[in-house]
C-alpha cells in the first residue's frame, strides 16, 4: 500500500474509519518531522505489530516555550514522506497549526502533575502539559490501538505510560530503544544544528552516561559520586554546558536513596546552540 498524505482531522478520520470497518488494527507513530532513523525505527515497529501505521508530523507549539526553537525547528517534509513510506506508514497526518487549534490558544489541557515537574521541568517548566495535551489530542483523532514513543525522551515517554494509565485512554504505550549514530550519538532532529566542529564533541554525553554506569558496575551504591562521574565528563568538554546529570528510578523518576532496582540514568547539555538529552538503563539487584 502507498502513503496517503491527510492534512484535515476529518479526513484523517474517514481514512481510518475505513480501515477500523475492515476490522484492521492502527499502530501509531507521533512525530515533530526531520524524520530520522530513530523515528523509522517506531514505524518499523508499528508496522510488525499492527495492520496500518497512521504517522504524524506535527511541530507543536504547545510544547515549545516563547524562546525556543519553533519557528526555527528543521522541516523537510518530501524527504519525510519518503522516509515514512519506505518504513510502513499508511497514512501520514501532517495538519497545519490552524487546524490543530483552530480557536487559538487551548482552554483544556493536560497535566501529569509530578512526573512533568522534575529533570527537564528545571529548564522547561510548561514542556510536558504541551507535549501530554498534543498526545491526548493525537490519540482522540486517531484512536490507535498502539502508539509507539522512543526511550530517546525517557521522562515524555514515562509521562505519557502514567497519563494513559490515569485516564483509562483505551491504547498500548510502546517504548521503543534508542537509536545511535556509529560514535554513540542518539539521534535527534536538533543534531542538525551541531558544526561540524561541535558534532564530535556531542559524544560527550554518551561518554557521561558511561561513566556513571561504570561508576555503578564497579560497585558505587551512593547516588552522589555518580552524578560527580557523570558530571565532570560534561564539565571537561569545553564546548558543552551542563543542564543537569540525574539518576532516577526508571518509572517514578524519582532519585533513589540507595542505587537499586531499575534505574535509568539521564543527561541534559548544550553543545554549541542545541541543548542534547540522552539516558541509559541499568539494573541493579
Ligand atoms: P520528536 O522529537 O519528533 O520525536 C518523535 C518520537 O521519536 C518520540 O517518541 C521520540 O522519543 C522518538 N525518537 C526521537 N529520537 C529517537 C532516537 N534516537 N531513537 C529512538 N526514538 C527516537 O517527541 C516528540 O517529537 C514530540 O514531543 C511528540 C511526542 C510528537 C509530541 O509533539
Amino acid at each position: 500500500m502507498t502513503i496517503t498524505t491527510v492534512t484535515t482531522i476529518s479526513d484523517l478520520r474517514v481514512v481510518l474509519e475505513r480501515h477500523r470497518a475492515e476490522g484492521r488494527s492502527v499502530g501509531f507513530v507521533p512525530t515533530m518531522g526531520f524524520l530520522h532513523d530513530g523515528h523509522a525505527s517506531l514505524m518499523r515497529a508499528a508496522a510488525a505489530g499492527n495492520d496500518i501505521v497512521a504517522a504524524s508530523i506535527f511541530v507543536n507549539p504547545l510544547q515549545f516555550a516563547a524562546d525556543e526553537d519553533l519557528s526555527t525547528y528543521p522541516r523537510d517534509i518530501d524527504a519525510d514522506t519518503a522516509l515514512a513510506d519506505f518504513n510502513g506508514v499508511d497514512v501520514l497526518f501532517i495538519p497545519d497549526v490552524n487546524e490543530m487549534y483552530p480557536d487559538g490558544p487551548v482552554l483544556t489541557s493536560v497535566y501529569v502533575s509530578e512526573l512533568s515537574d522534575r529533570l527537564e521541568a528545571g529548564t522547561r517548566p510548561t514542556h510536558f502539559s504541551g507535549v501530554a495535551t498534543v498526545v491526548t489530542k493525537l490519540f482522540s483523532i486517531i484512536g490507535p490501538c498502539r502508539a509507539y514513543f522512543g526511550e530517546k525522551d525517557f521522562q515524555q515517554l514515562a509521562i505519557i505510560r502514567r497519563m494513559v494509565r490515569d485516564l483509562s485512554m483505551p491504547v498500548d504505550v510502546v517504548g521503543c530503544p534508542i537509536i545511535r549514530e556509529p560514535d554513540g550519538l542518539a539521534m535527534s532532529s536538533r543534531n542538525v544544528y551541531l558544526t561540524a566542529d561541535q558534532r564530535p564533541k556531542a559524544i560527550a554525553l554518551r561518554r557521561a552516561l558511561d561513566a556513571g554506569i561504570d561508576a555503578i558496575e564497579s560497585g558505587q551504591r551512593s547516588l552522589q559520586p555518580v552524578l560527580d562521574a557523570m558530571a565532570n565528563v560534561i564539565n571537561n568538554e569545553p564546548e558543552a554546558l551542563l543542564d543537569y546529570v540525574a539518576v532516577v528510578d526508571a518509572e517514578s523518576l524519582e532519585a533513589p536513596s540507595l542505587l537499586k532496582g531499575k534505574l535509568r540514568l539521564l543527561v541534559a547539555a548544550t553543545v554549541g546552540t542545541p541543548r542534547l538529552l540522552d539516558n541509559d538503563g541499568i539494573f541493579v539487584s
